[in-house]
């Protein structure tokens, strides 16, 4: 499978960390500090719809194709305004597709599963030119009374094409039931017969819990994906990390003792998009001629669950 066209969409409305500081009891040094994070974009007047729609767009005008050549949509989402129908559904309509689509809840690791889920529909002939899109809106379930939490997310869209091809090399997917240390519970309607009162929790987390196993989990990830592909850290090209936390990345890449700059990042910029994240980061790299032909890319991607999702792929230049 290979990937033949890029797009991603972020929202207009930048927020500083000295805005957050204005309503939370934080500052731009803490957060600066703990997390590498100065600014995110927030939904305020488009809608994660059009987000998606924007991303999707961009992706099918880079591939060379028309809509009606798509023959699946996958799409990742941890949460919009309806839960039925899907993202994937709405996006049917936006974009003009007629095909199969679902929704894939991975969190932060759901991009990664869907291209591994692409992968595998495209290697047993279910379709030909699957588009993927990773679509979320964070700020939509987090607690914005939670320091700890509401500082790290951002909004963002991140779009794929992909097809038959040379390209990816291997997936390596996991799981392991840590349910307690990240949710977000969403209250279900009342019966006259369920007598358990429902309500919703936005994001709970708990952080030091998630950095420990994330980093434990990434590395591992990215060693068995080395070692069963005959490569060493240094045959890598980029690594494409998710952007949760600069020092997560930062943990990662010293225990590979490889440069800084395999390591792009822009959650500077974004903060944590969750699923969308490195497919922003790969779109952006992509249009500024940063991923080179014959490039050979590691990603890496971890969310609640707790899930990891990663990838070996040799990079084929896409024009733009
Ligand atoms: O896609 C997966 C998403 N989740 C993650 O990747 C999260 C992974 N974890 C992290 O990134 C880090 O654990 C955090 C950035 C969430 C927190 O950083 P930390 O260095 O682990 O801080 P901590 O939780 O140990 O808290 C240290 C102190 C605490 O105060 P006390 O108890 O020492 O007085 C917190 O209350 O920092 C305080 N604190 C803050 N202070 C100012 C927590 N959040 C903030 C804040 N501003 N925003």
């Amino acid at each position: 499978m290979k990937i033949i066209g890029t797009g991603s969409a972020l929202p207009q409305k930048e927020i500083s960390n000295d805005m957050l500081a204005g309503f939370l009891e934080t500052s731009d040094s803490w957060i600066t500090t703990r997390t590498g994070i100065h600014t995110r974009r927030l939904l305020s007047t488009e809608t994660l719809r059009e987000l998606a729609t924007k991303a999707a767009q961009a992706a099918l005008a880079s591939s060379g194709l028309q809509a009606s050549e798509i023959d699946y949509l996958i799409c990742s989402n941890v949460a919009n305004s309806y839960v039925s129908p899907s993202l994937g559904s709405i996006l049917l309509g936006t974009l003009g597709c007629v095909c199969p689509t679902f929704d894939l809840n991975g969190a932060c690791a759901g991009l990664v599963y869907s291209l591994d889920i692409a992968d595998s529909f495209l290697k047993t002939g279910r379709a030909r030119n699957i588009l993927v899109v990773a679509a979320e809106q964070p700020s939509r379930f987090c607690n914005w009374h939670d320091r700890a939490t509401s500082v790290l997310f951002g909004d963002g869209a991140a779009a794929m094409v992909v097809t038959e091809g040379k390209g990816f090399r291997d997936f390596r997917l996991t799981g392991v039931p840590h349910t307690d240390v990240m949710y977000y519970k969403r209250s279900l309607e009342p019966t006259p017969f369920d007598r358990v009162e429902e309500r919703t929790t936005p994001l709970v987390m708990e952080g030091r819990e998630v950095f420990r196993i994330a980093v434990e989990s990434c590395i591992n990830d990215v060693d068995v994906l080395l070692q069963r592909n005959g490569l060493t850290g240094a045959d890598i090209d980029k690594y494409l990390l998710h952007q949760a936390n600069m020092r997560i990345i930062e943990c990662i890449r010293e225990h590979l003792e490889q440069p800084r700059e395999k390591f792009p990042t822009n959650i500077q910029k974004y903060g944590n998009t969750s699923s969308a994240s490195v497919g922003i980061l790969i779109d952006e790299l992509s249009r500024a001629g940063e991923l080179k032909d014959g490039q050979t890319l590691m990603i890496s991607t971890f969310g609640g669950g707790f899930v990891t999702a990663a990838a070996i792929l040799d990079w084929s230049a896409i024009q733009y």
